[in-house]
């Protein structure tokens, strides 16, 4: 497996480019489900977890071809042969599941498998399946498959969401385009990531109202038609790469940013010292003093603090001057990347759903265990700012959600390489 090996060597200046957002990118790909005609996705991210989603659609029989070096996506389900989404695809990525809301608005059936994923918490689809459901869906659960039918289609339906789910709202979504009638899903979901799905569907000829909103109407429709849609700049990504100067110093520019993508997030890098200008080009990042004040922070649902920043942000607490309290609130047993930032000094206590993390003038490099995607990233962002050669093992979990992160980190003067195994 390979790995990773960051020096922490200073300052950091220069420009990274922010990719497309891999979680919206896997549900506008699904999408392509719902019409006959040809979707094309512009400014898709080259990621493992895109690879999984195309073979996912080419096993149903969908034609996914990778344009621009795999930045333009050309998918096709004029012709779909098989409804059945397979364990052995699906447990590979949980995104996966947005393959049934589509198929069986579509074509009244669909088997899909109950999805795997990152290890962060039991993370169930009940969300996904009541909402369907509630759209006239007849489910049943056998060995592993949802198997799901609605003879005669779906019919529009109300639906309040008793928490907000994102890829809850993305499959009922999706699925209540085709159903006879007026679909209202109540507690929606407001990510980026849904008003560009909403958005995209538009443009398929969906009619849609209030994305953004905790209340989204849909008028169904008979069929969706094709359609061109760049996808929305990853939000993600670009807090991810926020980061990097935050905990070096230097200046850093994601180029592709925008502040509406990371309020909530800019709010407490603000708090902690670092100021974000927004330029022509994307978002200009840099520290204000030598250290970053501690800042407390509750991961929640957008406009909140997303979750998935929840690691990268420990890793700049670390070194912060005072004690900052991190409350994970969305996703339980999502701090795994702990005890991995503790082998390289850093005071964390673990209590439940609640880190507490006392600033340390300086990390000391240590050879440290990826567990998951945004764990991943942590270890890289603390390894940039530790004293030493910091190894990151089983970085399979990072290209899920990163491009060329070696890259992106180099131009901007780090200290980082990666080493294949053989
Ligand atoms: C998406 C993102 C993920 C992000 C998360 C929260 C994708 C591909 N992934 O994941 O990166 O961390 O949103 O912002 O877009 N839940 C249920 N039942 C359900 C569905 C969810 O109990 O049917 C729970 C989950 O276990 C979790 C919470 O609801 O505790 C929120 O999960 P959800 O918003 O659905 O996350 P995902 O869509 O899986």
């Amino acid at each position: 497996m390979d790995s990773i090996i960051v020096t922490g060597n200073g300052p950091l200046n220069g420009q990274i480019p922010i990719a497309g957002a891999k979680n919206a990118c896997l549900t506008l790909m699904p999408a392509t489900l719902l019409s006959e005609e040809p979707l094309t996705l512009t400014n898709a991210p080259r990621l493992s977890d895109i690879k999984t989603m195309t073979t996912l659609l080419q096993s149903l029989g969908a034609e996914v071809t990778q344009m621009q070096g795999g930045q333009v996506l050309a998918l096709s389900s004029h012709a779909l042969d098989n409804h059945v989404a397979d364990y052995d695809i699906v447990r590979k990525m949980r995104a996966s599941i947005l393959v049934l809301g589509p198929m069986l608005a579509r074509d009244g059936h669909a088997v899909v498998s109950l999805p795997g994923g990152c290890a962060i918490g039991a993370r169930p689809v009940d969300l996904h399946l009541k909402a369907l459901e509630a759209m006239g869906a007849e489910l049943e659960l056998r060995e592993g498959y949802v198997h799901a039918k609605a003879p005669g289609g779906l019919k529009g339906g109300i639906f309040e969401f008793p928490f907000v789910s994102v890829g809850a709202t993305e499959n009922a979504l999706m699925a209540a385009t085709l159903a006879k009638g007026t679909t209202v899903l109540k507690n929606a979901a407001r990510e980026p990531e849904i008003v560009d799905l909403a958005q995209c569907l538009r443009k398929m000829g969906a009619q849609i109202e209030g994305e953004g909103t905790h209340e989204i109407t849909v008028q169904g429709v008979d069929r969706l038609h094709g359609a061109t849609h760049p996808v929305v700049p990853d939000r993600i990504e670009l807090g991810t790469y926020m980061l990097a100067p935050a905990i070096c110093g230097g200046e850093v520019e994601c180029l592709g940013g925008r502040l509406a993508l990371v309020g909530a997030f800019c709010e407490k890098l603000d708090e902690a010292g670092i100021e974000v200008e927004e330029t022509a080009l994307g978002l200009k990042v840099r520290r204000r003093g030598d250290r970053v004040r501690a800042v407390n922070v509750t991961t929640e649902p957008f406009p909140g603090f997303p979750t998935d920043l929840q690691a990268q942000m420990m890793a700049l607490m670390c070194t912060a001057e005072g004690t900052s309290v991190l409350e994970e609130r969305i996703f339980e047993n999502r701090f795994m990347h702990a005890p991995e930032l503790m082998r390289m000094g850093a005071r964390i206590d673990v209590q439940g759903g609640t880190a507490t993390v006392t600033g340390v003038e300086r990390l000391k490099a240590a050879p440290v265990m990826a567990t998951d995607l945004r764990a991943s990233v942590s270890l890289i962002l603390a390894g940039l700012a530790a004293e030493g050669e910091t190894q990151v093992n089983r970085v399979y979990h990072l290209d899920r959600g990163y491009e060329r992160v070696e890259e992106k980190l180099s131009a901007v003067g780090a200290r980082i390489e990666r080493v294949r195994e053989t």
